[in-house]
This record gives C-alpha cells, sequence and structure tokens, in this order.
C-alpha cells in the first residue's frame, strides 16, 4: 500500500512532464489554425490519466477520485481550490499553479462530459448495522443531530446535480472517509457558506465510516447524469451551488 502510493505519483509526474511539452507545441500550433480539436484536449489531460483513469473513471488506488461525468462547475472549482490552496494535494496543487482560468474550465468541460462505465459496487467488511446507519444518514438525515439526507443534494440516485453538486456513486470508500475529514478538520474548503463543513462538522467518526462504507457499495442508476439545476430543494444554502 505505500509503496503504491507513492510510486504512483512520481510516474504521474513524469507523464505531466512529457504531456505539458506536447501541449504547448500544440498549443502554438492551434493558435495558428483552428480551433481546439478534441485530440488536443486528450493530450493536455494526458498527465492526469495515470492517477484518474484515461477517461477520468478513476483507478483502483483508493485516493483517486473518478472525475468523469462530475458537473463541469464542480470540477472547475475544485481545481480552482486547489490551485489557490482551499484543497491540500501537493501534486494537485502544483500541476495547476500555473493554469488560466480559462484553461481549467476546459479541462473541467472534458471530464464532465466522459462516460465510462462505472466500476462495480465495491464489497465492504463493516457490520451490517454500519451499513444500515450509513443507508439512514444517506437517505434520510438525522434529524437528532440536524444531519440532513446527503441525497437531499447529491440525488436520490447519488449523481449529484448541476452545476457543482457532484456525485457521490463510483468512489472509494476511503476517498469519501478523508473528503469527509479534511473537511472536519479544516484542510478542505468550498465557497462560503461552506454546507458540506457544516454537516461534516455534525458526523461522528462511525458515521463517516458508515456513510462512506455504504455509499461505495452502491450502484450507478442506468442513466448517471447529474440531476438538472435547482430540481432538488437543498436543506442548506452552499455557496459552491447557486440556488
Ligand atoms: C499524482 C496523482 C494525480 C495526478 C497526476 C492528478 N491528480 Fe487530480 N487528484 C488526485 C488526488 C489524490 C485527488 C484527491 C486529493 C484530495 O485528497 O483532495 C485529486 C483530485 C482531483 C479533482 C477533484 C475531484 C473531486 O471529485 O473533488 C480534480 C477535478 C482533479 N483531481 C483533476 C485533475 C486534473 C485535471 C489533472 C491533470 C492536470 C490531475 N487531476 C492530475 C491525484 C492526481
Ligand atoms: C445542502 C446540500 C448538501 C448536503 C445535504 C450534502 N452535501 Fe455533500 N456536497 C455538497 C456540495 C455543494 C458539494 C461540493 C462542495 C465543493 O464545491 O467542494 C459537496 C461535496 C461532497 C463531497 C466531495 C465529493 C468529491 O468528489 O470530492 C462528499 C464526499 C460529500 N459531499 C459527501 C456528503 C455526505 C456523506 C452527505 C450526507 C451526510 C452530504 N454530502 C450532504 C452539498 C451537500
Amino acid at each position: 500500500m505505500f509503496s503504491r502510493r507513492i510510486f504512483r505519483p512520481l510516474l504521474a509526474l513524469a507523464v505531466i512532464g512529457s504531456a505539458g511539452v506536447l501541449s504547448a507545441g500544440q498549443a502554438q500550433a492551434q493558435a495558428q489554425s483552428q480551433p481546439i480539436a478534441p485530440d488536443t484536449m486528450a493530450a493536455r489531460v494526458q498527465g492526469c490519466t495515470a492517477c484518474h483513469g484515461v477517461h477520468g473513471e478513476g483507478t483502483d488506488n483508493d485516493y483517486f477520485p473518478r472525475l468523469a461525468g462530475k458537473p463541469a462547475d464542480y470540477l472547475y472549482n475544485q481545481l480552482q481550490n486547489f490551485r489557490e490552496g482551499r484543497r491540500k494535494y501537493p501534486p494537485m496543487n502544483y500541476l495547476v499553479t500555473y493554469l488560466s482560468d480559462d484553461y481549467l474550465h476546459q479541462i473541467a468541460t472534458y471530464f464532465s462530459q466522459q462516460r465510462p462505465p462505472y466500476p462495480p459496487p465495491a464489497k465492504t467488511n463493516v457490520s451490517a448495522s454500519t451499513l444500515a446507519r450509513g443507508s439512514q444518514l444517506v437517505l434520510n438525515g438525522d434529524a437528532s443531530k440536524n444531519i440532513p439526507a446527503c441525497a437531499a443534494c447529491h440525488g436520490k440516485g447519488l449523481t449529484g446535480m448541476q452545476p457543482a453538486i457532484p456525485g457521490l456513486v463510483g468512489l472509494h470508500s476511503d476517498y469519501i472517509s478523508a473528503q469527509v475529514g479534511a473537511w472536519k478538520s479544516g484542510t478542505r474548503h468550498a465557497k462560503a457558506p461552506d454546507c458540506m463543513q457544516q454537516i461534516a462538522t455534525r458526523l461522528s467518526d462511525d458515521d463517516v465510516t458508515a456513510v462512506a462504507a455504504w455509499l461505495s457499495t452502491q450502484t450507478a442508476p442506468a442513466n448517471p447524469v447529474p440531476a438538472p439545476a435547482g430540481s432538488l430543494k437543498m436543506p442548506l444554502t452552499c455557496g459552491s451551488e447557486p440556488q
């Protein structure tokens, strides 16, 4: 596990080096000819694929998330968050440091339009009662702790909502726990008011384990597109999701 986490990023950074050269040359050629061709975009994101998969489907590494099919503005907000330090993962922070808003937006749009298949639902070794707690929190919340249902914003099919709420299906449980943990500990921030920060701090560690385990065992719906903008009545205001 240790060696895999260390090795993969180094490999990826080597790939990014060469992709950077490629895209600079192509950008120049483009300026003289015509608008961006799809193969150029594929070259630009070559440095991303070692960690996120060729079509953004994710990899078997528990901490490398799926990007494909998440709403474009959600992905764009995250790329800005990495660039401006509201999220911290050094390889990501480094990669986007010098990229313009326009470039980040194009990359975000590209991954939002990818539709690779979802991985099969994960097997889990948590207890049946933990899974039941996870299901309860995601679908109904826990009024006694003022926790809204995750599905109220992330959708019944857990595919998110346009323009900026991500799907939670197809993510590894370790990734989900790490992200909710990052909100709890204050290393991940979204635009204020940061609804996820409010929700994360109401979840106990056992609750986080429960929601992450249950979410990772869910199957994506047949048509896994995010719900239309404004179609869900959100229980809290989120700065990143205009109402
Ligand atoms: C070295 C591996 C690695 C490379 C290369 C990499 N990423 Fe990431 N990326 C990650 C990890 C790990 C995370 C989650 C980090 C965290 O804990 O917040 C992430 C998170 C993201 C997110 C947020 C996803 C979400 O659902 O919130 C986006 C968007 C993203 N990466 C895009 C890119 C793009 C675009 C590139 C290429 C320019 C790229 N990444 C290259 C490892 C990588
Ligand atoms: C009030 C609406 C709302 C509710 C309720 C809500 N979320 Fe979120 N969630 C959001 C928004 C908005 C984002 C995107 C934040 C950002 O831009 O970083 C998000 C992002 C996330 C992410 C990051 C996904 C990724 O790819 O990195 C996770 C994980 C998550 N939510 C889990 C949960 C869980 C678990 C619950 C229930 C306990 C929940 N959310 C309830 C609005 C909500």
